[in-house]
């Protein structure tokens, strides 16, 4: 009820600002990198596999999007991710010295349980769930598991549920990657720091949220949007891009900006805002030159860019700057103003925001 809201107008609102008290409760029984973060026994399993496989369904997709690259860059383990409702329908070659990893918030995605026991089913045994739901039927279906301490999520998008799966799925490539000897003492200190500073560092994100409303009066007018980002964030892009569709009802696709002159680029009009999530990483060179590729073609450009990337406000260039550069887990950090844009957008549309048509907060049948 209203009492619940606070001065939040919608549970959405409220849980994208709770995003740094359930990073912070996540993080509350972490003392340190360990196997053990994800249940008795995980130190044996982890010694054992050569190889991660990843299901889940919706957003908690594009959080193993995001993990495959901390898996294969800081654990050297070679990690595919799949969509549960296709790959519980398709052949595939078991490996049975996989850890498979289910990412469920509600831990009663029926797709997914389905995907993990098909998985089990091929001989591939080693299960861990990624879930924020301690009670669940994913919880009890797998050996392992890292619980994210989100709190409930009621609006039907999910936010803080996403973010914390992060935190808990960066755990993992940690964990990986000490039982394998790639992680030294300093930069297992170095990573938690990074870690413990989050809840902060999305403070500061969400002090943005002026900004973002004043380009969601634009927004609300337009009924394609396309969101671009490279590498880590190619993902983030997708969620952003998830996000505007499912609560504003605008048509968005999300690309890796190097593809865009495979296709997207012929869309490209000043009909066509282009969201782009600019960190300072190692692909910003690429990525200033895939903008000047949609500014060339007349496209209007909406830019969140990390604080030292020179990327200018000029006409059809906006950019709203985002407070510091975070290395491996700034996708967490790109994904607020993202999901702040889609809110606000919504809001524009006089959209129900909690309960978008046609979706529901957990598809518990096929
Ligand atoms: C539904 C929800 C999404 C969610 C997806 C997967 O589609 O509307 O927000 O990402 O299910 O849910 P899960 O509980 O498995 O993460």
């Amino acid at each position: 009820g209203a009492a619940e809201l606070g001065p939040y107008r919608h549970y959405m609102q409220k849980e994208i600002f709770e995003q740094p008290k359930a990073i912070a409760d996540t993080l509350e029984a972490v003392a340190g990198v360990s196997p053990e973060l994800f249940g008795d026994g995980a130190h044996g399993i982890f010694k054992q596999v050569d190889q991660v496989l990843v299901l889940a369904c919706g957003t908690s997709y594009y959080a193993g999007l995001v993990a495959r690259q901390w898996i294969e860059s800081l654990a050297g383990l070679p990690t595919t991710v799949e969509i549960a409702s296709e790959y519980r329908y398709r052949d595939s070659v078991p490996n049975p010295r996989t850890l498979v990893v289910t990412i469920t918030q509600s831990g009663e995605t029926a797709d997914t349980l389905a995907a993990l026991k098909h998985a089990r089913s091929l001989g591939m045994p080693h299960t861990l769930t990624v879930c924020n739901v301690p009670t669940s039927a994913m919880v009890r279906e797998c050996k392992l598991a890292f619980i994210t301490r989100a709190g409930a999520e009621i609006g039907v998008a999910s936010t803080k549920a996403f973010t914390t799966q992060l935190v808990g799925l960066f755990l993992l490539a940690l964990a990986l990657g000490q039982v394998r000897g790639k992680l030294t003492d300093e930069q297992e200190a170095r990573h938690l720091k990074d870690l413990r500073h989050l809840p902060a560092a999305i403070q500061s994100v969400l002090a943005l949220e002026p900004q973002v409303i004043a380009w969601s009066d634009e927004f609300a007018r337009k009924e394609n949007a396309l969101f671009l980002g490279r590498g880590l964030h190619y993902p983030v892009a997708l969620e952003g891009a998830l996000k505007l569709k499912e609560i504003s009802y605008i048509h968005a696709e999300a690309y890796p900006a190097g593809e865009l002159k495979h296709g997207p680029l012929a869309l490209v009009t000043a009909a066509m805002p282009v969201v782009t999530v600019a960190p300072n990483d190692q692909l910003l060179e690429k990525l200033k030159s895939n903008l000047q590729e949609v500014r060339a073609r007349g496209g209007e450009l909406f830019v969140f860019a990390d604080a030292d990337t020179h990327i200018q406000r000029d006409t059809g260039m906006h950019v709203i700057r985002m407070p510091e550069h975070y290395g491996w887990l700034s996708p967490i950090l790109h994904t607020v103003p993202l999901q702040l844009l889609a809110y606000h957008t919504a809001c524009a549309r006089g959209t129900d925001v909690d309960k978008p048509r046609n979706l529901a907060k957990s598809v518990t049948v096929e």
